[in-house]
């Protein structure tokens, strides 16, 4: 989390940071700050708390130059105050740094290096500044005193450094947090993501852990933090501008709900040749039919769409399926079976968390699938292989089509793996032609917006807490409904298996509690279910049923298209989508942007 951006060059540099943090709030936005630069000791340093539109208030035009270094913050060590938030500035001022990470032996920096020293804030990041201005002070040049920082910080960062009395050069490090470097003619830029860069560029130069760059405007130089120089070239990323913009739209959030057919027929179009023919990377395949189980290793919605997949995946490729959650299983491993496999599902493809799993499985020499949506991103990149989602980047917070195509992605690897396999049940899944019929699905789902939206208003508009209920997949999709409703809506909201309330949460249920109860699947366990949501209404639940088309009954609320049973979690997550947006909109709450989070989850 937390964003960064610089650039050094014959550009306005005000403007382009300004531009960059708006792109990039969405990892982080409890304050910010840029540092502009104007010729040596000719700096302005502006820092705000709230939004990056709090910030942009503050800048007078008096804020020029041609190297600056900016950052949106989410809070880590210590609160939201202009104090704490970035750029930080060493006990003399002469250096700015803006940082993106966690400085885990901060407090020793502190203690050893940095006697005497006055901190304006509680963040790690200030001690860090802090520490390269000492060692200049005792006599490194500044490239050496940056090195020896290095050298003792332990953790993960994103840096960049700006020397005031040198302004044409930002020193860049980073390790374990996404970084990256922009190349421009006649001027470079540093940035977390390439998105807030595409404006400018779209040549871009990867940086590994543990590497320095020193960018000017016309020079990038890689090296190790022992001075070997690194050759690295760049690529060009195929971003389009008008894909980071909302459009027309009011959220992001809803755009990208609207965009998940167009999405399913990307997917489409890339896993399957014009005849309907799997087009999945035979090695990838080759990994899942060599493996005696899968383990996909996720978080949050990522980690509801390996649910959702499971059983699909199970039975197509007749290999059974456990799921992790990433925090647990970076350091606490269980007993893995002999030849396991990982799959590694992140729309990022930058979550800290999932990364420490990669780590271990490398370390272990477990074969690795990075299932993400940003190529290049670290997952991406130290995976042994990857499968793009072409879902076009995701900006709101909460997660919609990165859900939907995760699972799409993963119904053709479990195809083609079953095809591999000779099994007839994959021969016979005609997957093309299935998720056509989900795309279908959806769109008949969100020309129902206006439905759905009204029933919202009777049933969460002011309610504290709420339940899903669902058995099967409809229980894996009740988790990722409920996960979208409460990080949006702030209503407090649990995914439960319908079969299990009895055993113990129905004492919860009250007049008025809110349960939405999902049935797909058979009409015997449709049938169980419904037998549930009568015991939730008979204590005086105010229920809603999201019922596939088929097993509806009458008084049902919102009914979804039929679709192959492997498919059923796309089809049924959609309309949970759409509640979770109108419950936050009706709440007056800031549906692509809720409190406390932040898109890109890069510490642990
Ligand atoms: C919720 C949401 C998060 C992410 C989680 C993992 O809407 O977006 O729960 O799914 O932080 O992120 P990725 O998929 O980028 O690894």
């Amino acid at each position: 989390m937390c964003g960064i951006v610089g650039v050094v060059g014959n550009r306005n540099a005000t403007d382009i940071l300004m531009q960059g943090l708006e792109k990039l709030e969405y990892r982080g936005y409890d304050s910010a700050g840029i540092y502009v630069v104007n010729g040596a000791n000719n700096g302005r340093l502006i820092k705000s708390v709230g939004r990056i539109a709090d910030l942009r208030a503050k800048i007078g035009i008096d804020v020029a130059g041609s190297t600056g270094i900016g950052h949106t913050r989410w809070a880590t060590h210590g609160q939201a105050t202009e104090e704490n938030a970035h750029p930080h500035t060493s006990e003399t001022g002469r250096f700015v740094l803006v940082h993106n990470g966690v400085i885990e032996n901060y407090l020793q920096i502190k203690e050893v290096y940095l006697e005497g020293h006055t901190l304006k804030g509680q963040t790690d990041t200030e001690i860090a500044v802090h520490l390269i201005g000492q060692f200049v002070t005792d006599g490194l040049s500044v490239l050496e005193a940056f090195k020896k920082a290095l050298n003792i910080i332990e953790g993960s960062y994103a840096f960049a450094l700006v020397d005031s009395e040198e302004p044409d050069t930002i020193y860049v490090a980073k390790n374990k947090s996404p970084l990256l470097i922009g190349l421009g003619e006649g001027y470079n830029m540093v940035c977390s993501d390439a998105m807030a860069m595409i404006r400018e560029t779209s040549e871009f130069m990867e940086i590994h852990d543990k590497e320095l760059v020193i960018l000017t405007k016309d020079s990038v130089t890689v090296s190790d933090y022992d001075g070997n120089v690194v050759e690295r070239g760049s690529y060009t990323a195929e971003l389009d501008l008008s894909d980071i913009g909302k459009g027309t739209y009011p959220y992001y959030m809803l755009k990208e709900i609207d965009e998940q057919p167009t999405v399913m027929r990307k997917l489409i179009s890339t896993y399957a040749d014009t005849d309907g023919n799997m087009n999945v990377d035979p090695e990838i395949v080759k990994t899942v039919q060599e493996a005696d189980r899968i383990y996909i290793l996720a978080a949050g919605t990522s980690y509801n769409a390996g649910f959702a997949s499971k059983s699909m995946l199970e039975k197509l490729t007749d290999t059974p399926v456990e799921l992790g959650v990433a925090s647990e299983w970076g350091y606490n491993m269980p007993l893995l079976s002999k030849k396991p496999m990982f799959i590694l599902l992140s729309q990022s493809g930058e979550t800290a968390d999932s990364r420490q799993v990669l780590v271990k499985a490398n370390a272990a020499g477990i074969p690795s699938l990075t299932v993400t949506n940003v190529p290049g991103s670290t997952l991406s990149r130290e995976a042994t292989y990857t499968m793009l989602l072409h879902a076009g980047p995701e900006i709101a917070v909460a997660s919609t089509k990165a859900y939907t195509a995760q699972v799409a992605a993963l119904a053709f690897l479990a195809k083609a793996v079953g095809e591999a396999n000779g099994k007839q049940e994959a021969i016979d899944f005609d997957l093309v032609h299935e998720l056509s019929i989900v795309a279908q699905s959806i769109e008949a789902t969100l020309s129902e917006k206006d439905a759905i939206a009204e029933k919202v208003q009777n049933l969460l508009s002011t309610t504290r807490n709420a339940f899903y209920i669902g058995r099967g997949n409809d229980y894996y999709v009740a988790m990722e409904a409920s996960l979208k409703l409460k990080e949006i809506s702030y209503i407090q909201c649990e995914g439960f298996a319908a079969g299990e309330l009895k055993h113990g949460t129905i004492s919860l249920i009250e007049e008025g509690t809110p349960v939405l109860g999902l049935i797909s699947s058979s009409e015997v366990v449709a049938a169980h279910t419904r037998g549930n949501i009568q015991e939730v209404a008979a204590r005086g639940a105010h229920v809603l049923t999201i019922v596939e088309e088929g097993l509806n009954k009458e008084g049902d609320d919102i009914i979804v298209n039929k679709v192959h049973p492997f498919l059923a979690t796309i089809a049924m997550v959609i309309p949970t989508q759409l509640i979770a947006y109108f419950a936050s909109l009706q709440r007056g709450l800031d549906v692509d942007k809720p409190r406390n989070l932040a898109k890109a989850v890069t510490v642990e």
